[in-house]
């Protein structure tokens, strides 16, 4: 009888995994490498406190709103706490952007090299309903010398210089995605062990697929553009999913192939979703897993921040897909570069008796 058959092993563990990751650069200093596990422990204890949130009084609304006027949830306020105490603790982070407030937010490690912008919940409308959440997360170097506060400068740099981004999904299990930049890999959390092990290594996204993901309750302030897009999709026998989670929709299409849009609304003129820390750390994911990620018209890495909470239209998900939005978007807007101006009123005759 084979001895290992009776003790399968139970596969890598995400410290393990970051830790290999490491070796792999040999000037590494392990900053970034335990940045990501205070994420990783911050995420577990979310995820606990997720877990009983129908049996304690953390459920329901705070009795706020954050910068953005949103009603805050008592979780929201909660994941903010844990996120931030958790990277202040750890060290290597001297800024943080949130979500959650207002202004930076100075963690007092001046010797840190990184900031972090963090969506610490996503997804607050499904917290009480027991319906999918997340994290989202993106690490940045800092620009600025260090042994001084972070800068606007070092939290408003394009996606492109991302060093690593990710995201958390408390679903069905508990997942962590994450990327480096080079390639992106998830891992699901063992409860029982409190560990998250490897267990989707090198996504890679389907270049094309059927699931088209967008709030249609708004199509009446679609962009013709968009509108088409949509019809397309439907033309086309797409199945459309919703789920109201910006993570656990990027989640799904990530694995199974579609596309995510968040356009310009009438309510959300410039969209809805957060460049920092909702569309930069996704666009860098799917990216990393060979899809795309566009503001209709333009890279969503390198669109340059001008303020922390910045809003962008996004359309993120497979590369065949958001180029078609894209091909759409631009047949709308040369239609309407080709317009003719609109022939001026005739001035009413005055009749004179
Ligand atoms: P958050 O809970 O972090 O404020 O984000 C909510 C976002 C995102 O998760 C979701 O995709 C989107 O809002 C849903 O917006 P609509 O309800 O307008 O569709
Ligand atoms: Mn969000
Ligand atoms: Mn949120």
């Amino acid at each position: 009888m084979d001895h290992n058959k009776l003790a399968l092993p139970v596969g890598t563990t995400l410290d393990r995994f970051i830790m290999r990751k490491q070796e792999d650069f040999p000037y590494a200093t392990g900053e970034l490498s335990q940045l990501l596990r205070d994420i990783a422990l911050a995420a577990k204890i979310v995820n606990r406190e997720i877990n009983r949130s129908g049996l304690i009084d953390i459920a329901g609304a705070y009795g706020s709103q954050n910068v953005q006027g949103e009603d805050q949830q008592k979780l929201d306020v909660i994941a903010n706490i844990r996120f931030i105490r958790a990277l202040r603790n750890g060290g290597e982070v001297c800024t943080i952007i949130s979500e959650e407030d207002d202004e930076m937010i100075q963690t007092g490690n001046n010797q840190g090299k990184y900031v972090v912008a963090i969506d610490p919940l996503d997804g607050s409308s499904n917290i009480d309903v027991n319906v999918s959440i997340g994290t989202i997360f993106s690490i940045y170097r800092r620009v600025s010398p260090t042994g001084r506060e972070g800068t606007a400068a070092d939290c408003l740099q394009p996606g492109t210089h991302q060093v690593a981004a990710g995201y958390v999904i408390y679903g069905s299990s508990t997942m962590l995605v994450y990327t480096t930049g080079n390639g992106v890999n998830g891992f699901t959390y063992e409860h029982s062990l409190g560990e998250f092990f490897l267990s989707h290594p090198d996504i890679i996204t389907p270049k094309t697929g059927a699931i088209y993901s967008i709030n249609e309750g708004s199509s009446d302030s679609f962009s013709p553009g968009v509108a088409a897009f949509v019809q397309y999709c439907k033309d086309q026998q797409f199945s459309a999913r919703y789920i109201g989670s910006l993570v656990a929709d990027f989640h799904r299409n990530l694995l199974k192939g579609g596309i995510y849009v968040y356009p310009a609304t009438a309510k959300n003129k410039s969209g809805k979703l957060r460049l920092m820390y909702e569309c930069n750390p996704l666009a860098f994911i799917v990216e990393q897993a060979g899809g795309k990620s566009s503001n209709g018209t333009r890279r969503t890495m390198e669109i340059e921040p001008q303020i922390p909470h910045e809003r962008c239209p996004f359309f993120i998900g497979s590369k065949e897909l958001v180029e078609k939005a894209e091909s759409f978007i631009a047949n709308d807007k040369e239609a309407c570069d080709h317009k003719p101006a609109p022939e001026p009123t005739p001035k009413k005759a005055t009749t004179v008796k």
